[in-house]
């Protein structure tokens, strides 16, 4: 497996696993008119080719051996207000094929993402996730993240409310327990 930074070459392939993996989460539980709407606003090599060049964007690619299997896209812009933390960037997409799913690929993405967080100067890291999702939030609690607040997120006609959930870029080892050589 390995990760890299995207390029604009990677544009198509991105633009399929990005629409693939969106239908793979979000199909069942949604109306197939706003899945088909967000698709067509969000997914495209166009659109992607536009992401990929945007300097206010980071996009990481995950392979294993040439096929593309997972993708993070860290993104400066507008902040929500229940995002109190300095210099906060935000965790825009984070999807792994499903096929994938388990593997551990998305803890090895995360801490990718937190070093590319780092290298761009943001201390914190928030994300929206949605309310239904379980479990996406299961693997962000478990990646350090914890709720702060929540925003309306259209999905074609429908506005659904995403949890909004922050960790620090660099957070902290494990408590390893006491040395045992440790004195009062
Ligand atoms: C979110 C995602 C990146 C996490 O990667 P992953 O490889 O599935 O993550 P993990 O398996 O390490 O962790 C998921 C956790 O959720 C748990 N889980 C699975 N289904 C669950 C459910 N229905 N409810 C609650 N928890 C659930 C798993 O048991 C696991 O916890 P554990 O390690 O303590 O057992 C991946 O599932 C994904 O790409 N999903 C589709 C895209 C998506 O939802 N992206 C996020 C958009 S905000």
């Amino acid at each position: 497996m390995t990760i890299r930074p995207g390029l604009p070459t990677d544009a198509a392939a991105l633009a399929e696993l990005a629409a693939r993996t969106f239908r793979e989460t979000f199909a069942a539980d949604n109306r197939p008119e706003d899945i088909a709407r967000h698709e067509a606003e969000a997914y495209g090599q166009t659109q992607q080719s536009r992401e990929l060049a945007d300097p206010d964007i980071v996009t990481l690619l995950v392979h294993s051996d040439d096929l593309l299997i997972g993708f993070a896209q860290l993104r400066r812009g507008p902040v929500p207000a229940c995002v109190k933390d300095d210099a906060p960037i935000e965790l825009w997409r984070f999807y792994i094929a499903k096929e994938w799913h388990g593997q551990g690929i998305a803890q090895a993405l995360m801490h990718r993402v937190a070093d590319d967080a780092r290298r761009a100067h943001a201390l914190t890291l928030w994300l929206g996730v949605w309310e239904r999702n379980e479990r996406a939030k299961a693997f962000y609690r478990k990646c350090g993240f914890t709720d702060v607040g929540s925003h309306v997120y259209m999905v074609g006609t429908d506005a659904q409310t995403d949890r909004i959930m922050t960790r620090a870029v660099v957070t902290s080892p494990p408590f390893s327990g006491l040395n045992e050589n440790a004195h009062d």
